[in-house]
Formats: structure tokens, sequence, C-alpha cells
């Protein structure tokens, strides 16, 4: 199979160009290279003849029509996204002009592609996205396929727009589309601006490990390159039309996970007082979602899929990589943000709170 996979630079989508050149499919990359990209991560097989890569904007409809023309895919496998939600709060116009207008672009070049071709019944679109389109979950219930949409960042609006554009192009065009929602990544070639990285190089900085909040927030962990394994599980057998939700069946709280890591860095890489030392709270998320959980019934049962890698073989193994792997995360902290206290929204002066109204001198 040819698959077009956009945002093959970033981290999710260069584990989906790694796995499927692996798997013998040709793979055309097509990635506008912004501040979260990273060719690298693409390097293992940047020179198979399998490969190839397009520097392109999926917001720019002439190079679409160009790289399908040239490239003629049998699927598309959509990940090209602004993806980080602390940099959605302080600048939500990226998301929408990135997840929403690129996603419409992009489905208007496959189905005038797709239409040129004569209508291919086997031809996919492929939308990857986020269980943050469901909102937020309460102490107990899980995310199923059928919840109502809820999202509440304006990353999580954006990419909820887009799978609602995704559904429409189905319905109204009859484009052979596949979603897929998906529970919180870690692993190798993660940007250093999320949470695993973040405590990681933080502990390896001796600095302060940043944890939002109380640390209750409750993530639902995937393994990047189980994800990678369901994606292309959902591409090649799911039913055209159908959505999935993938998930690690791993919960976890952040406070729970940042000290999984720090216990597993006091093995690796002792030091004379323990990491965990180095956790610091600070100022919530605004609108920070609570918990997310996943319930992978349909993957499982429709497609036989489910993750093989449990959080701590996977929080180990993404360790050990950071650790052996500091000529590519180095670079990247000098990029623009990383390592800021992103996602806060300045207090305003309101009537109750400006100090002419405190009664202070
Ligand atoms: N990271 C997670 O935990 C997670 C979980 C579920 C779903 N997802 C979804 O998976 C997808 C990939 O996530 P990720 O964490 O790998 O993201 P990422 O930020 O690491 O990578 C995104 C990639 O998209 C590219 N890109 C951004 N804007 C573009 C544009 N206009 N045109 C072309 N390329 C563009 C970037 O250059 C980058 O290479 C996203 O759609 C995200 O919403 C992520």
């Amino acid at each position: 199979m040819k698959l077009l996979v956009t945002g093959g630079a970033g981290f999710i989508g260069s584990a989906v160009v790694r796995l499927a050149v692996a798997r013998g499919h040709g793979v055309v990359n097509l990635d506008a290279l912004t501040y979260a990209a990273c060719l690298d991560n693409v390097t293992p097989v940047a020179d198979s003849p399998l490969y190839a890569f397009e520097h392109a904007d999926i917001r720019d409809r002439a190079a679409l029509d160009r790289i399908f023309a040239a490239h003629a895919p049998d699927a598309v496998m959509h990940l090209a996204a602004e993806s980080h939600v602390d940099r959605s709060i302080d600048g939500p116009g990226a998301f929408i002009e990135t997840n929403v207008t690129g996603t419409y672009t992009l489905l208007e070049a496959a189905r005038a592609y797709w239409t040129a071709q004569g209508r291919p019944d086997s031809f996919r679109f492929h939308h990857i996205s986020t269980d943050e389109v469901f909102g937020s979950l309460g102490p107990t219930g899980k995310f199923t396929e059928t919840t109502p949409y809820d999202p509440r960042s304006p990353y999580s609006a954006s990419k909820a727009a887009s799978d609602h554009l995704v559904r429409a192009w189905g319905e109204t065009y009859g484009l052979p589309v596949l979603l897929s929602n998906c529970s919180n990544n870690y692993g190798p070639y993660h940007f250093p601006e999320k949470l695993v990285p973040v405590v990681i190089l933080k502990a390896l900085a001796g600095q302060p490990i940043p944890i939002y909040g109380a640390g209750d927030n409750v993530r639902d962990w995937l393994y990047v390159e189980d994800h990678a394994d369901a994606l292309l599980r959902v591409l090649t057998q799911g039913t055209a039309g159908r959505s999935y939700n993938i998930g690690g069946e791993n919960e976890a709280t952040n406070l729970d996970l940042v000290h999984r890591l720090c216990a597993i860095l006091d093995g690796l890489r002792p030091k004379a007082t323990p990491y965990a030392d180095q956790i610091t709270f600070v100022t919530d998320r605004p609108g920070h979602d609570k918990r997310y959980a996943i319930d992978p019934a349909r993957i499982r049962t429709e497609l036989g899929w489910r993750p093989s890698v449990t959080l701590d073989e996977g929080l180990r193994r993404t360790v050990e990589w950071y650790l052996a792997n500091e000529e590519w995360w180095r670079p990247l902290l000098a990029r623009d943000g990383v390592g800021q206290r992103l996602g806060q929204i300045p207090v305003q002066n309101t009537p109750q709170n400006t100090p002419q109204n405190t009664g202070a001198a």
C-alpha cells in the first residue's frame, strides 16, 4: 500500500512512518516542519526506496494537489496538527488554521483526487484524533465511540471540529473515511515540551520537576509504537465510516507517573538524592481536564488489537531512550517556548482585585 502520512516528522507520525516502511508500505511523509517537527525522527527509514518526503503545508491546496498527483497514494493517514494544549491556550489561532482549515483543505484535495481516480472503494482517509474531544470524566466511566463530544480546550475543540468535518465528508461525499481517537502517547522521539520528556529532562538537569495543580489528573497512557501498530490495524482492517477508540489500558495520575519515572531514573542514573525530591507543584492549567479513560472494546473485539507494552515497561524503554539520545533532544531545548511555562492566562484587573478597590492605601 502507498500511504500519504501527514505530520510524519512529528512524534506519532514518525512512529507510523517508521513502522509502515518496516512493514513494506510505501510512505510519502508530508510535513510543514513546524517547531514541533524533527526530520531526525525518520532517519531510520530516510534512505529506504519506500520512503519519500514532501515539505508542504496541509493548508496549501495547490501543493496537496501536486503531491496527490505525483505519488498516487492508496490511503491518507492524517496526523499533522498543532498538538500542545498549553500552546492552544496562548495562541488558539494556529490550532484553528491547521487543525480545522488544514483538515478541510486536505479533505477537499483527497476528495478531488479520489473522484479523479473513479471513487475507488478501497481508498481510505484515516483521520487521527484524540480522546480529549470527549471532555473530562469523573472518577468512573470510560470514553466509548458513542460518547458525546464535549471539548474544553482550544486544542480539543479544534480536533473535535476536524473530526466532524471528516465524518461529514464521509456521509456527504462518500469519501471512505476512518477515524481513531487515542489516549495520551509517550515514548521515543517525544518533543520535549510534553509531560514525560519534560519530567525526564528536568530531572536529569537537576531542575524542579513541575506538576500542574495537585497532580491528580488521570490519563490513560499508550506507548507510541503500540499506537502506530493500532493505526495500521485500523487502516488496513477497519470498516470505512467507523471510528475506533485506542487506549493503553494504563490509567495513572500525573503524580504517580512522575514518581514512576523518578524511580526508573534512580535505578538507571543514580545520584545522591532521589529524583522525586525535585518534584514541585505549580499553578494548574486553566480548564485542566480531570480524567481521560478509553474503553477499547471495539478495537479489541472487531480488530483483535490490544496494547503490547505495560506502562512500567514503556516508561523504562522511554527513559533508556532519552539517556541514550541526548544528541536528539539537546538541540530541541533551544526551540521557541520549549522549557517555558506556557498556557497561563494572566489575571485581569477586575473591580474586585484592582488596588484602588481593595481599601489598601
Ligand atoms: N500526542 C498524543 O498523546 C496524542 C494523542 C492522541 C492523538 N494525537 C493526535 O495525533 C496527531 C499527532 O500528534 P503528535 O503528538 O505526533 O504531534 P506533534 O506535534 O509531535 O507533530 C505534529 C506534526 O505535524 C506537523 N504539522 C503541523 N502543522 C502542519 C501543517 N499545517 N501542515 C503540515 N504539517 C504540519 C508538524 O510539523 C509536526 O511534524 C495529532 O493529530 C494529535 O492531535 C496525539
